[in-house]
């Protein structure tokens, strides 16, 4: 899992640690939605939550390819952690240099699949130092893109492909085993706040006292970003859902280009005339454009009031 947590990356490592099919074997921290440290320490504070110290965090990417200072989004996604969730006083955790990617590629190898969850900076370096190794993982799932529908970041362009539209150009003309999930899916993948006060409640999971606050805050700003909402986006969430319940999601398979600069900066599109035109030496990828909301839905609570922990 390559992730920026972040609210609903926090709720994607947890739907994942509660999932009795799912087993995560590393998570690489990158910036995004904060900084990498902060992503660091969001990340362990869940892990400790859990008693998941084993798994492996790995520091991912810093700053995008271009060097520069990035983005960061405290304003919805918490000061101080995740959401309304204080995780300044979480101890240090070990951290496992980038290489640990690669081994555990070489561990788990066509049974592994990476789910990016943040920019794609940390997946193009690891097409650039090592491709022939990266295409011998099962899938690499993306939360990526916009295709007909608004972006978040830019009237474009979604945040992970703005973030750092250079790499997301790299991955797309270079991965032949990718899945992406844009925005087309992820905007309606809205979990109401009532639906997360009940599992607060009635589950008992390690992470049952703090889902309220972390959903309130976020929430909140989502109030102000989409008026009206009932709830708010669990964007990454939807790519570990994907993992296990295939049959909800559409697929369709279709060449993904990616604008690197330029006012259309981070734009992603691809020919949905009925006979695409094959762009040659381009590899063919994945995407889902649909998928079933209320299965989802239902799912994330199935998966959310497991009692599958010792407390
Ligand atoms: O555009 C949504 C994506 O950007 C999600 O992964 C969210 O966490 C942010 O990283
Ligand atoms: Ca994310």
């Amino acid at each position: 899992m390559i992730t920026d947590p972040g609210v609903d990356d926090a709720f994607a490592i947890i739907y994942a640690l509660l999932h009795p099919e799912l087993d995560i074997v590393g998570i690489v921290c990158d910036y995004g939605n904060v900084s990498q440290p902060v992503a660091i320490r969001n990340t362990s504070y869940l892990l400790n939550l859990a008693g998941r110290g084993d798994i492996p965090i790995i520091r991912g990417s810093e700053v995008p390819l271009s060097g520069s200072a990035p983005k960061l989004f405290y304003d919805i996604h918490g000061y101080k952690g995740i959401g309304g969730v204080d995780t300044t006083g979480t101890p240090s955790p070990p951290l496992h240099p980038f290489h640990k990617i690669y081994q555990l590629i070489e561990l788990h190898g066509s049974d592994l699949t990476i789910v990016n969850l943040s920019r794609l900076t940390s997946l193009a370096v690891a097409f650039i130092q090592s491709r022939s190794l990266i295409d011998k993982v099962k899938d690499i799932i993306i939360m990526g893109g916009a295709f007909f529908v608004p972006g978040n970041w830019t009237p474009l362009a979604e945040a992970n492909i703005y973030g750092d539209a250079k790499a997301a150009k790299v991955v797309a003309k270079h991965g032949t085993n990718l899945t992406f999930i844009p925005l087309n899916v992820s905007n309606r993948a809205i979990i109401s706040n009532s639906l997360i006060y009940s599992l607060s409640t009635q589950s008992h999971t390690p992470f049952s006292p703090i889902l309220k606050t972390v959903m309130d805050y976020y929430s909140n700003k989502y109030k102000e970003i989409i008026p009206g909402i009932n709830g708010a986006p669990l964007h990454d969430v939807t790519l570990l859902s994907y993992l296990t319940n295939k049959e909800d999601y559409q697929l369709i398979s279709r060449q993904v280009f990616v604008i690197a600069s330029g006012p259309a900066k981070g734009m992603t599109f691809a020919d949905f005339r009925p006979v695409p035109e094959k762009v040659p030496n381009y590899p063919v990828n994945k995407m889902v454009l649909d998928f079933n909301f209320e299965k989802f839905q239902q799912d994330f609570v199935t998966i959310l009031s497991a009692a599958r922990f010792y407390h």
